[in-house]
C-alpha cells in the first residue's frame, strides 16, 4: 500500500473520541510525550494542568470493533491535547500525536475539532506558542492559516540545535463565531 491509499484508510476509518484527561491516562500519555518533545512535560506538569481546570482531552479511535492489537483499538491513545480558555482567547498548550501516527492528518482532524470548540463556547481567537526549531508543528499551523503574532524571547529552555534558551514563535487564528 502506497502512502497516499495508506493515508486515505487511517483518514478514513475511524472518527476520533475526545476524553476529558484524567489522572489514569498519565501512564499512557506520558508515554507519548516522553519520545515526542526536546522538553517533556513532566507527571507534575500534567497532574498540575489537570488540577488547573485546563481543558485537557485524550484522543483515541472510535471504532465498534476493536482490532487488538493494532492501532484500531479505542483503548489505544492516539494523541492528546491541551487548552487553557483565557478571556476571548483559546490557548493551546500541548498537542501531541502518537509518534507511528503522524502525518496521516490526525493534528489537522484535532485542531478542526479545537476550533469547533472555541467557535461554540463563543472564543474569537486561538494563540499558541512554537519553537522555531519544529519544523512540523510549524508547517501544521500555517497550513491551517495560524499566523505568527510575535516571539516570546528565551521562552523555551536549551535545544541541541541552540545554545542559549529558544525563544517561541506566537501564532494565533481568528475563530468565525456563529454571530
Ligand atoms: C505537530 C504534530 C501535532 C502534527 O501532527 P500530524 O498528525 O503529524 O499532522 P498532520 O498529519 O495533520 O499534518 C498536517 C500538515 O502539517 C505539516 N506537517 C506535519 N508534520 C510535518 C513535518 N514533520 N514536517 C513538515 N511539515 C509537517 C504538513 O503541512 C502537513 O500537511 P501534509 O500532510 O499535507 O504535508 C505532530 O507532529 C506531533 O505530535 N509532534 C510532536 C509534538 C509537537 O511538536 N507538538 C506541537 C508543539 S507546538
Amino acid at each position: 500500500m502506497s502512502k497516499a491509499q495508506e493515508h486515505q484508510a487511517f483518514e478514513g476509518i475511524a472518527a476520533l473520541s475526545f476524553l476529558p484527561m484524567q489522572a489514569a491516562d498519565l501512564n499512557e500519555v506520558l508515554a507519548i510525550e516522553s519520545v515526542s518533545h526536546l522538553h517533556p512535560w513532566s507527571r507534575g506538569n500534567f497532574t498540575d494542568s489537570l488540577a488547573a481546570g485546563h481543558w485537557a482531552y485524550c484522543i483515541r479511535p472510535q471504532v465498534d470493533q476493536a482490532i487488538k492489537g493494532s492501532y484500531l483499538d479505542p483503548t489505544v491513545l492516539w494523541a492528546y491535547c491541551i487548552l487553557f480558555p483565557a478571556v476571548d482567547e483559546l490557548h493551546l498548550l500541548n498537542i501531541t500525536v502518537s509518534s507511528k501516527l503522524r502525518k496521516f492528518g490526525l493534528g489537522s482532524r484535532i485542531m478542526a475539532s479545537i476550533e469547533s470548540v472555541a467557535a461554540q463556547q463563543n472564543i474569537p481567537r486561538i494563540i499558541l506558542e512554537v519553537r522555531p526549531s519544529n519544523a512540523g508543528a510549524i508547517g501544521l499551523y500555517q497550513k491551517l492559516g495560524y499566523e505568527q503574532i510575535g516571539i516570546r524571547k528565551n521562552y523555551y529552555p536549551a535545544s541541541p540545535e541552540t545554545s542559549g534558551r529558544e525563544d517561541a514563535v506566537v501564532m494565533a487564528k481568528s475563530i468565525k463565531l456563529a454571530s
